[in-house]
């Protein structure tokens, strides 16, 4: 089966942040479906202004040039205040500017998220499936990943350590998957 590289963009820049462990899982089950998972790091991206579109900051140029590159792209999100975070939304303004040069069109994606709370980001990746339509970004429709972070079920290292969980991350990986390479086969 073909291997596909997707960029893996993390929408915390918090130190322990439970969605960057949500990510190590995800990153270390990857190959098991056929993907690499390679993080395009969003806390070196300055805050994003049409003021800088005639010269863009080499940060951000490098984090378009990242997404393109990427057969695809995973986004692991908190939920924070009922939507994305701050630093998340910047980077999604970042890559979709400046006009007529959005990162993401036609670039497939997936989300995922993890909270502390029961609905597991739910409310956040509809804003963030929102944003991601308005830029062209085909998506992952199904399996949703809502993931409520509890003790046991996965280490700080990104090991899994409860079976259920582990068989749900990776039969998403593998729609993921699959979801690539529908996208990139699609022919007009
Ligand atoms: C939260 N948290 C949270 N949880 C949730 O399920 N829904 C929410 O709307 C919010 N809102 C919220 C706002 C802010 C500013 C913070 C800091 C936290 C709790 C959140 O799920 C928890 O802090 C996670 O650990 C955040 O993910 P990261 O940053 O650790 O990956």
């Amino acid at each position: 089966m073909t291997v596909y590289n997707a960029g893996l963009i993390i929408g915390s820049i918090a130190s322990a942040s439970i969605n960057r462990r949500l990510a190590s899982a995800l990153v270390k089950l990857a190959p098991q479906a056929d993907l690499n998972l390679t993080e395009i790091p969003i806390a070196p991206l300055p805050f994003y202004s049409y003021d800088n579109d005639g010269s863009i900051p080499a940060e951000a140029a490098e984090f378009k040039a990242a997404i393109e590159a990427a057969d695809g792209i995973v986004i692991v999100t908190p939920e924070y205040n009922r939507s994305v975070p701050g630093v998340l939304k910047n980077a999604l303004d970042t890559a979709s500017r400046p006009w007529g040069t959005n990162s993401f069109a036609g670039k497939p994606s997936a989300v995922i998220g993890a909270s502390v709370g029961a609905i597991g980001t739910a409310v956040a990746q509809q804003h963030l499936r929102s944003i991601l339509s308005f830029l062209a970004s085909p998506e992952l429709a199904q399996p949703e990943g809502y993931l409520q972070m509890r003790d046991g079920l996965i280490a700080d290292d990104g090991d899994v350590t409860d079976a259920s969980t582990e068989e749900f991350l990776l039969s998403w990986l593998k729609a993921v998957h699959t979801h690539i390479a529908k996208s990139l086969s699609t022919e007009v």
